[in-house]
């Protein structure tokens, strides 16, 4: 795997890569199988798979968040060259904001709701670093997870009404046995919390109304943002303590 740290040296990279087909896997670190699982996706539907690792200061709300965001990058190097990634991009922030954040991508309609409601200006910074590193990338196609189903939205509609030439592939949710949502936040809980943590998928998926859901989840100790139906999909927003956790099934009815 080669490991490219600035832009310029991608950049002449992916000019003798011309020809061939690129997946592209972004991501902000601390793996885990629900990241793999898109490179694995990206492997076998293109020749070469870019993943880029970059914790991105601009779609964090509290400073604590960003500062305590899991950054474990020789345990994501050994595990990226275990599934054979081609590149790992890892940018720093300097470089990718020269312009000091003074150009952004900001879309006005869906990213109000839900996930935007709470955490504003989150997919302003979300959009701008994906339009960054997908014009850096240049990928036929892009991987992201339904985990984020809101961002993998916001993304899908950039891409239309920017007319960028990736595709946009999404991924389904990688679950733990207990039915957690794998995520890099997950390993800022404790055993309790993490014991408890299993209860918000459980109860996303149960027939219960919304309101009944609410009441179980603050009853069980949960702080919580929203449970909300949108989008032919269940949503949640939740709070154990300090640790932050979204989720969201599918509710189409067939
Ligand atoms: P990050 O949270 O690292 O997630 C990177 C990608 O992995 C996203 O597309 C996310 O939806 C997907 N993912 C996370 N957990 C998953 C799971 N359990 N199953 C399947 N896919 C999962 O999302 C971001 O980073 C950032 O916002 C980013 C797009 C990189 C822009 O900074």
């Amino acid at each position: 795997m080669k490991i490219v740290t600035t832009i310029n040296d991608w950049q002449i990279i992916r000019q003798q890569l011309t020809g061939k087909s690129i997946g592209f896997v972004p991501t902000m670190g601390h793996l885990h199988a629900g990241h793999i699982s898109l490179c694995e996706r990206s492997r076998v539907e293109n020749d070469i798979t870019v993943v880029s690792i970059f914790v991105n200061p601009t779609q964090f709300n509290q400073g604590s968040d960003f500062q305590l965001y899991p950054r474990t990058i020789e345990q994501d190097k050994s595990l990226l060259v275990s599934h054979q990634i081609d590149y790992l991009f890892l940018p720093d922030a300097e470089s990718m904001y020269a312009d000091h954040y003074e150009v952004q991508v900001t879309e006005t309609a869906l990213s109000h709701e839900l996930e935007g409601e709470f955490r504003p200006g989150h997919f302003t910074g979300m959009l701008t670093v994906v339009l960054k590193l997908l014009n850096l990338v240049q990928a036929a196609r892009a991987y992201f997870g339904e985990k984020d189903y809101q961002q993998l939205l916001l993304v899908k509609k950039m891409v239309a009404a920017l007319f960028l030439p990736t595709e946009i592939i999404a991924c389904e949710t990688l679950r733990a046995d207990d039915g957690l949502a794998l995520s890099s936040r997950n390993s800022r809980l404790n055993a309790a919390q993490r014991q408890k943590a299993a209860h918000f998928p459980h109860l996303l998926q149960s027939d219960a109304a919304i309101e009944k859901i609410i009441a179980q989840l603050q009853a069980l100790g949960f702080k919580v943002d929203y449970i909300a139906d949108q989008w032919q999909r269940r949503l949640g927003a939740v709070w154990l303590d300090d640790v932050r956790l979204i989720d969201n099934i599918s509710i189409k009815k067939e």
